[in-house]
């Protein structure tokens, strides 16, 4: 085990009996708010064993932890694992906000600015993006075309369609060719970061689990084959999508 993790895992463990301490100082343990942190603390050194367990390939762990200057607030802001010299990481956030190279849209057939991500991406990219988009001439299912960012921190906007969920074998190879497609096309043009949103688990309705299983696989077998990308950020949405995220994360072959 590499010296950072057993560092990091020791000072896992001092906040958490620091954390206990000071409920027990204050006589607070029926403090919701105090209880609600314990209990995330609880499941953040679960996922730390659990990722850290399956971490047998020599791939780093990372576990990013955000305190206050107390030490008091304890929140997990990224998770992730280093697969040669690349990254993927987990964060739960907004991808248009995303400051990576490119951003990835989960876009449909006719690249039109439609609700959830896409829409959320047209409306922070401008209008300038859509009169881009209109001359791609669409995008099939599982492909990827690449645009410039307008108005958005990234540089690039990466166009994917992913699969509307049916339950059929065809489901899992479309939504891996999503991510390939559009990491072949980042090499391509020479980007080395880039944000993905949860591709299909949305209005195209893919669990988010077996989505989750599949999305993190397709990339850690890309970033095996392939070198030049540097960092792929999984930008989840929800607190709970990150979490579904990271027990995928822990549990990939
Ligand atoms: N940042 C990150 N994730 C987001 C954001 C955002 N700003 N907005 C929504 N999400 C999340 C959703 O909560 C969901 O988990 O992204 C995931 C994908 O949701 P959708 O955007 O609905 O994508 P998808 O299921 O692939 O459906 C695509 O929706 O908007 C239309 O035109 C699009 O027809 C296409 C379809």
């Amino acid at each position: 085990m590499p010296e950072s993790v057993n560092h990091l895992s020791q000072i896992i463990e001092e906040m958490r009996a620091r954390m206990h301490d000071t409920a027990l100082d204050k006589q607070t343990l029926v403090d919701p708010e105090l209880l609600e942190k314990s209990r995330k603390l609880d499941r953040l050194i679960n996922l730390y064993h659990r990722i850290n367990r399956s971490g047998s390939r020599g791939e780093e762990i990372i576990l990013e932890l955000t305190l206050d200057q107390n030490m008091e607030v304890i929140e997990m802001s990224a998770v992730g694992k280093k697969i040669g010299a690349a990254k993927i990481e987990l964060v739960v956030g907004d991808i248009t906000l995303q400051d990576t190279d490119a951003i990835v849209n989960a876009a449909n057939n006719r690249l039109a600015p439609g609700g959830g991500v896409s829409g959320a991406i047209h409306r922070a990219a401008g209008p300038g993006l859509w009169e881009e988009c209109r001359k791609l001439g669409g995008c099939a299912t599982g492909e990827a075309k690449i645009t410039g960012g307008h108005n958005l921190k990234a540089r690039h906007v990466i166009h994917t369609v992913g699969p509307v969920y049916s339950g059929s074998p065809g489901d899992p190879v479309q939504l891996g060719n999503c991510y390939r497609n559009s990491l072949q096309l980042a090499l391509q043009n020479g980007l080395k970061t880039i944000a993905f949103p949860s591709i299909s688990t949305g209005i195209f309705g893919y669990p988010v689990d077996k989505a989750a299983a599949v999305a993190l696989q397709a990339v850690r077998d890309f970033l095996a084959q392939h070198s030049g990308i540097e960092l792929v950020r999984f930008v989840l949405f929800s607190e709970s999508d990150f979490e579904v995220y990271s027990s995928a994360l822990s549990k990939l072959a």
